[in-house]
């Protein structure tokens, strides 16, 4: 079946980019965008395009050539269904915080309102796609619900993963390393191929059973989250050691077999998805009675909160043992540079480490709102100070933070910082972005991640 209309359920940091590059590609396709959220849709409405809701460096641009042509955003859900023949469900899928798997399990209750709606909806048959993140055969339990409606509508089932990873979510939409479509039914699977087929070369669109492509998922952040955590865990090592995590992690990712990229140590993995995914993988592994299958992927996790807490700990170390009442600036509070997504960013536990200890901790953060900033620490806190101006963060300071890589720290005028901050004045860098011997000559005592110099 030729595909000319495609409805997308939620519109956030997956299906907003994912639908406009589909609708960007295939002029043809006409794609709605539906969320429950107003103000969400509404953004991604805007006239103004630097208030779209997701900042990806790119999106605008895609979101300028598709919208109002073949790309639409709204709320009115049901009517949306109804008339796509091919529905993508991309809501949220958070780590269920009740219940039973309290902490663990993938809280899938977006996903059955979804799958209800859909069969309450739907008058033609239709076929949906899991864009979300699941659990290893969920497709069984969407099925059951769209199979039960009575109506005669038929429901096809695919899974098509997304494995865009945030601040580089247009170039990774437009060349993909893979595409990933899981299905039982050929004729569904050729379907979503054509669509991507459209820009993608043929074959890098994989195809795969159900269960593997639901599993992919999972074991593919699962991977990712785990290189983190080992050049995490020998970055530890290196700070006791002599060693430089910079020069271990280049020396190792010469070796073809492991390769070079996702070894940079840092404060710590953040972001909505690793920790939720292998969380979930922990819990699906323990359901099956995989003890030691879940001990293992839980030590990513383990080892990442141990890294996150470390660097907060080395700050108050340093300064003295105490840092009550002491000016701390922190660069960055996106959990990784050019996004404005702060979903479990390091820079969070970091900050409430910090403000534990009584520090005033002012961020400065080029993307993310002072709102979102404050909504992170609950609001409650008045140890925490948000400003648009890195020098002013830094101005009278004992000691900076650096905690997301965002290009610009670079380009600082760090003299300027210096002559402004406290003595002597330290600097924390968490990402091993600064020059370090070039902060050392302004007289910067600066600590980084995974080397004792
Ligand atoms: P998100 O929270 O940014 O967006 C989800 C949206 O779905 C929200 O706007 C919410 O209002 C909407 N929604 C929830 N229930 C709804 C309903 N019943 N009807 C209409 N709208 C509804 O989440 P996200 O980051 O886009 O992630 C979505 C899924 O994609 C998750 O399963 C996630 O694991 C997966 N994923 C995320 C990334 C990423 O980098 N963020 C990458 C790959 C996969
Ligand atoms: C991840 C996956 O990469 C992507 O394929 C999937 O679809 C969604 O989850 P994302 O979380 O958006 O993407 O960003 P990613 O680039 O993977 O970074 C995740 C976290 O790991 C960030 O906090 C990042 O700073 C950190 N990281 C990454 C490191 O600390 N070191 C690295 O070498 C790489």
């Amino acid at each position: 079946m030729k595909i000319n209309s495609i409805c997308c359920i939620g519109a956030g940091y997956v299906g907003g980019p994912t639908m406009a590059v589909i609708a960007q590609k295939c002029p043809d396709i006409k794609v709605t965008v539906v969320d429950l959220n107003e103000s969400r849709i509404a953004a991604w409405n805007d006239s103004d395009f630097t208030k779209l809701p997701v900042y990806e460096p790119g999106l605008d641009a895609v979101v300028k050539e598709a919208r109002g042509r073949n790309l639409f955003f709204s709320t009115e859900v049901d009517k949306a269904i109804d008339e796509a023949q091919m529905i993508f469900i991309s809501v949220n899928t958070p780590t269920k915080m009740y219940g039973a798997g309290k902490g663990m399990a993938a809280d899938l209750k977006y996903i059955e309102l979804c799958a209800r709606q859909i069969a309450r909806v739907a008058t033609s048959d239709k076929i949906v796609v899991e864009k979300s993140t699941l659990p290893v055969r969920t497709a069984e339990a969407i099925k059951s619900i769209l199979d039960n409606t009575g109506n005669g509508v038929k429901f096809q089932i695919l899974s098509n993963p997304e494995f865009l990873a945030e601040g580089t979510a247009v170039e990774d939409l437009h060349r993909p390393d893979r595409v990933l479509i899981g299905g039982n039914e050929q004729e569904a699977i050729q379907s979503l191929v054509e669509v991507y087929g459209q820009w993608v070369p043929k074959e890098r669109i994989l195809t795969a059973n159900l269960w593997s492509s639901e599993l992919s998922k999972l074991t593919a952040n699962a991977f990712l989250a785990q290189r983190v955590s080992s050049i995490n865990a020998i970055s530890e090592l290196c700070e006791k050691t002599g060693a430089d995590v910079n020069e271990v992690a280049k020396a190792i990712g010469m070796d073809s077999r492991i390769g070079p990229k996702f070894l940079k140590a840092s404060v710590g993995f953040g972001g909505s998805c690793f920790q939720k995914d292998i969380l979930n993988l922990v819990y699906i592994a323990k359901s099956y009675g995989l003890d030691e299958v879940a001990d293992y992927w839980q030590q990513v996790v383990i080892m990442n909160d141990h890294q996150k807490h470390r660097f907060a700990k080395k700050i108050v170390k340093k300064l003295y043992n105490t840092v009550s009442g002491k000016k701390i600036a922190m660069l960055g509070w996106a959990f990784k540079k050019d996004t404005n997504d702060t979903r479990e960013s390091a820079a969070i536990d970091i900050a409430l480490d910090l403000i534990a200890e009584e520090a005033n901790v002012m961020v400065y953060d080029p993307k993310v709102s002072e709102n979102q900033i404050k909504n992170d620490v609950n609001n409650i806190e008045n140890n925490i100070k948000v400003t648009a101006d890195p020098y002013q963060a830094c101005k009278d300071a004992h000691a900076i933070a650096v905690v997301t890589e965002w290009d610009e720290f670079k380009e600082y005028d760090w003299k300027k910082i210096y002559d402004s901050m406290l003595k002597p004045a330290f600097v924390f860098d968490g990402r091993n972005i600064l020059d370090k011997e070039a902060l050392k000559k302004i007289g910067f005592v600066y600590t980084a991640i995974g080397s004792s110099n």
